[in-house]
């Protein structure tokens, strides 16, 4: 396999991806919780990451795809990470293609967007701590298409972190 230099060895075939849930030890829209959102901006684009982030009922749901090196890189700071804790692996492996290749960080929360509110109308599992990888993905790649979820690109600046994250947007939960 030939690895171009640059930008364009991130779409090599060599991608991985890692799902994950995981229990929220920080308190949602609280400083400590939206500075993870400014720090996904601030180094997944600039290490061939894409993903998508929710938030709802306690837990975090996230998937990140992109470079072996650097997703495993960024799996060991997710690991040790004090926000989050029980960590627990729902997929994970090679993929071909991204999923969210316009997303340096897709997020959306409990309140943009539920996933329980959205699985109860399709007669799922409406526990996100319990729901199933294809449940979880399916449920993100959705409410990317939708338009519900925002990127973390779009964020700017490190004051009033909180509030300029979750800006009321006028979007409703479902
Ligand atoms: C649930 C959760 C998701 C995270 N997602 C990302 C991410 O996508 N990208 C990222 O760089 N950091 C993410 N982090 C933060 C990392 O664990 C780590 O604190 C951060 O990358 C360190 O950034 P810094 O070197 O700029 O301080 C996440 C943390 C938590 C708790």
């Amino acid at each position: 396999m030939v690895i171009a230099a640059g930008a364009s060895s991130y779409e090599c075939n060599m991608l991985h991806f890692w799902l994950y849930v995981s229990a929220a030890n920080v308190p949602p829209r609280s400083v400590d919780d939206a500075l993870i959102y400014l720090q996904a901006r601030n180094r997944n684009a600039a290490r061939g990451i894409s993903g998508y982030l929710h938030r709802e009922d306690g837990y975090y749901v996230q998937y990140v795809e992109g470079p072996p090196a650097e997703l495993d890189q960024l799996k060991n700071l997710i690991r040790r990470d004090w926000r989050h804790e029980n960590i627990r692996v729902l997929a994970d492996g090679s993929i071909m293609a991204r999923k969210f290749f316009a997303w340096d960080m897709a997020f959306t929360d409990a309140e943009t967007s539920s996933f329980r509110a959205i699985q109860a109308l399709s007669g799922g599992e409406t526990d996100i701590g319990r729901a199933s990888a294809e449940e979880i993905l399916t449920f993100m790649e959705r409410t990317a298409l939708s338009g519900r979820a925002r990127s973390v690109s779009q964020l700017a600046g490190h004051s009033g972190v909180s509030s300029l994250i979750f800006a009321p947007d006028g979007h409703s939960g479902v």
